[in-house]
């Protein structure tokens, strides 16, 4: 390439005649990086569809690298069309905000995601609907419930948290009898621990929309926010498009290329997860201070059965959990003194989230998330527990020695 002028030097280095050559293929996929894409002519422009996958329009909707995540993660869950949203908390709301209007009303587990629950209590408030919110673990409660005014039920399979597990399948054929819409906060299960679309294992029981926070699992790094919101109904599907699309919910190709770079090994990953809580789980079962453990796969967990019959199937009978877990500290011990076993944790950090490769550890105020009574849980603070990837010995060791010294009385 000859260059002469500096205009033409910056024309050149955008209309550059080098092409890499040709017949590269490799395991990832490229990643496509676009607000513009171009048409080669008006009438083209004129005839392309972005409301389905057969052409590209502009950025923002979509481009090869987030259809191919999209696809993949309907493929995971058992879908037929996915859209991929900033977090996963965008994608709750996105859900919402596309299908309710002034004058209905939501229901909301009392164990949801918090801010599920606050983004009812105050932004949907503004636009005029309502929100109950009912109790996980008794169907009855859900049933009595729904209303003329209820349009959409959130099902969160365990709680967030207190990890209740609650009859899923029950749950949902009672919002199909009624004829309202279900969307499962499905990223606990991450569409391996049990198939959200196909509940009963015969195709005839479906939630109706699966929202993902990919932010966990899928991601697995710590390192990216994204959301997926999947669904089998194409009328659903088009309507929360088109919400989404007014909302302007773009994600970053950089990310999406980080999800799609671990997605391949995300059922090693939640297997090592799941057997590693497993085992710290029971441990902390019997060590003085913890009153309770809150796990669904142990059988004393609140719901217990109701894992067992969705998801002990999978691994070989072994049943299938994602590495999360929560514990009751006995009430004789101060809050201070929790606070103490958590700052003393070495392995274990202070923060929010999971499905990373660090564990991490959060005290939780159980008073000020609830509104219903919670007699199955006992007394005492909750700490919650997202395991990583380390080594259960060195996890084991850390946690013995801070509770040791926070809970020497
Ligand atoms: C159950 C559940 N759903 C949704 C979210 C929201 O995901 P994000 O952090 O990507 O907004 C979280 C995050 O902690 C979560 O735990």
């Amino acid at each position: 390439m000859t260059q002469t002028t500096v205009a033409d030097l910056a024309t050149r280095l955008i209309h550059h005649d080098y092409q890499p050559p040709a017949g590269f293929e490799a395991p990832q996929p490229a990643v496509h990086k676009a607000s513009t894409v171009f048409f080669p002519n008006v009438a083209a422009l004129r005839a392309r569809e972005w409301k389905d996958k057969s052409s590209y329009t502009y950025g923002l909707h979509v481009t090869p690298t987030t259809y191919q995540l999209e696809e993949r993660l309907a493929t995971l869950e058992g879908g037929l069309q996915c859209l991929l949203a900033p977090s996963g908390l965008a994608a709750i709301a996105t859900v919402s905000l596309s299908l309710l209007r002034q004058g209905d009303e939501v229901l909301i587990p009392d164990n949801a995601y918090g801010p599920n629950k606050a983004l009812a209590e105050v932004e949907l408030r503004h636009y005029g609907v309502s929100h109950q919110v009912y109790d996980p673990l008794d169907p009855a409660d859900l049933a009595a419930k729904i209303s003329d005014r209820t349009r959409l039920v959130w099902l969160e399979a365990p709680g967030s948290v207190t990890m209740e597990f609650p009859d899923l399948p029950e749950q949902v054929r009672i919002c199909r009898a009624r004829g309202v819409t279900t969307v499962l906060d499905n990223t606990w299960g991450a569409g391996l621990a049990f198939a959200p679309f196909d509940l009963t294992g015969d195709g005839s029981l479906s939630v109706d929309i699966s929202v993902h926070a990919l932010t966990k699992y899928p991601s697995g790094g710590g390192d990216v926010l994204m959301g997926s919101i999947t669904t089998r109904d194409q009328a659903l599907h088009l309507k929360m498009k088109l919400t989404h699309m007014r909302l302007g919910l773009g994600v970053g190709a950089n990310d999406v290329e980080a999800v799609l770079r671990s997605l391949p090994s995300m059922a090693l990953r939640y297997r090592a997860h799941d057997l590693a809580a497993r085992e710290l789980a029971q441990w902390l079962g019997q060590q003085a201070p913890v009153a309770q453990v809150l796990h669904p796969a142990l059988k004393d967990s609140p719901g217990h059965a109701h894992w067992q019959a969705l998801c002990g199937g999978a691994q070989g009978g072994q049943g299938a959990a994602a590495g999360l877990f929560a514990v009751v500290i006995n009430a004789r011990h101060t809050q201070a003194e929790v606070d103490t076993f958590c700052d003393g944790l070495r392995l274990f950090r202070i923060g929010y989230s999971w499905g990373g490769p660090m564990s991490l550890v959060v005290p939780y105020e159980l008073a000020s998330m609830r509104e219903r009574a919670t007699p199955h849980l006992k007394a005492g603070t909750v700490v919650r527990f997202a395991v990583g990837l380390e080594a259960v010995e060195d996890l084991r060791r850390d946690l013995a020695l801070s509770m040791e010294r926070a809970f020497s009385r």
